[in-house]
């Protein structure tokens, strides 16, 4: 059976990795700095986490919810102390886009509303309430067009926020905490502030999809904390796992559930648990945070010495680095020629970089000199 060629790839088939590297089936050594889509945290086949999954497998790998799992409890409760949030509860699921589609629904339950108000550039996921506040037309099926109403804003315009609320019937507004497939825009803290004191002030709840951004990718736990403030949803993903299909959201203890109001099979279930627990203990083990501060500020200052790049956006190790020209061709040769793997997004100028957070300045150092090497032979790969 073919595989439904939904996909652009390289070709390159991937065998086996370790730590921030991939070895292709000639065995030839790759450095990743795009974890997979921002998925690989503390890097491939880190020792704690494979066998913390594999001690799990042998105890009980899976069992549904119809029963109390205590290493669900367990997960809980050490999330509650890396994340900052004692009082909020946890759903737990399978995905980010499952996140986001739980997050709209709990937040239309809540206020008994549906209107939402999204941001232009977003992406959310590509379920139907996730896609339904996904900025790009183009994933949309004619079943997912008029979905429930949303207002797509302009990020960081409060009077275009306010217009919108201005509707009435807003149950939630959804941002991520950094534009991740949009481009690597933030919102401002002072942008977060006024629309958590809004959102609190017209009974509207605030989701952070952090789905991208957070897992300590921004320097701190959730970017949203650079701003200090406490949405009502936060919806996880990515990171969370280091690869084991993981999602959730955290809620604010206000929001109430009833037997029913949400479900899932897989979702918390023991691998998956097991696998966020040696994520977050390595986490903390390894003082991941502090090194993405670290490595991202040293790659910062690396790249700030190439004349060629516009601009370098984003936070922590969650970077877009912006160009006058489209890169398509840089990510090529840099992947080819230097064995560096990166990342894309909506804007076709800027070359996304999404590293484990265990990289160290000794194994990315590389990747400023190879760009440099590459952008010096521009002319022969823009013609
Ligand atoms: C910010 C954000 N939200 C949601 C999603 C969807 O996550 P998933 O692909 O796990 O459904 C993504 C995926 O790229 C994302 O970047």
């Amino acid at each position: 059976m073919k595989l439904f060629d939904v996909y652009p790839r390289f070709e390159i088939e991937l065998e086996k990795a370790s730590g921030v590297y991939l070895w292709d089936k000639k065995n030839q050594k790759y450095l990743d700095l795009y974890g997979g889509h921002g998925v690989i945290s503390l890097g491939h086949t880190h020792l704690v986490y494979t066998a913390m999954l594999k001690q799990q497998m042998d105890k009980i790998g899976f069992y549904s919810n119809s029963a109390r799992l205590k290493i669900q409890e367990k997960f809980a409760n050490t999330l509650t102390v890396f994340s900052g949030y004692p009082d909020y509860s946890l759903f737990l699921c399978n995905s980010g886009a499952e996140a986001n589609e739980n997050a709209l629904k709990l937040a239309s339950f809540h206020t008994g509303k549906k209107r939402v108000i999204a941001f232009k550039n977003s992406f959310h996921g590509r379920t139907a309430a996730a896609l339904a506040v996904t900025d790009n037309p183009k994933l949309a099926a004619p079943l997912n067009q008029m979905h429930f109403p949303v207002d797509f804003v302009t990020l960081n315009n409060e009077n275009q926020l306010m217009e919108a609320i201005a509707k009435k019937d807003v149950a939630a507004v959804i941002v991520e905490g950094i534009q991740g497939v949009g481009g690597l825009d933030i919102p401002s803290a002072g942008f977060l502030q006024f629309m958590a004191k809004t959102c609190q002030e017209q009974h509207i709840l605030l989701i952070l999809d952090e789905i991208q951004s957070g897992y300590g990718r921004s320097g701190k736990f959730f970017a949203h904390q650079y701003a200090g403030i406490q949405p009502d949803i936060i919806t996880l993903a990515k990171g969370m796992g280091n690869g084991f299909p993981m999602g959730g959201m955290l809620i604010h203890p206000k929001i109430k559930p009833w037997p029913g109001m949400l479900g899932t099979t897989f979702g918390g279930n023991p691998l998956a648990c097991a696998a966020g627990l040696a994520v977050l203990q390595v986490i903390k083990q390894e003082a991941l945070m502090q090194n993405v501060m670290e490595v991202s500020g040293f790659l910062i200052k690396e790249l700030k010495k190439i004349p060629e790049i516009k601009r370098i956006k984003g936070k922590g190790l969650m970077l877009g680095i912006e160009f006058d020209f489209p890169v398509v061709d840089i990510r090529k040769k840099l992947l080819y020629d230097h064995h560096i793997f990166t990342g894309s997004s909506a804007n076709p100028n800027l070359l996304r970089i999404l590293p484990p957070l265990s990289i160290q300045k000794e194994q990315i150092r590389i990747f400023p000199a190879a760009l440099k090497k590459v952008l010096k032979n521009i002319g022969t790969i823009t013609s």
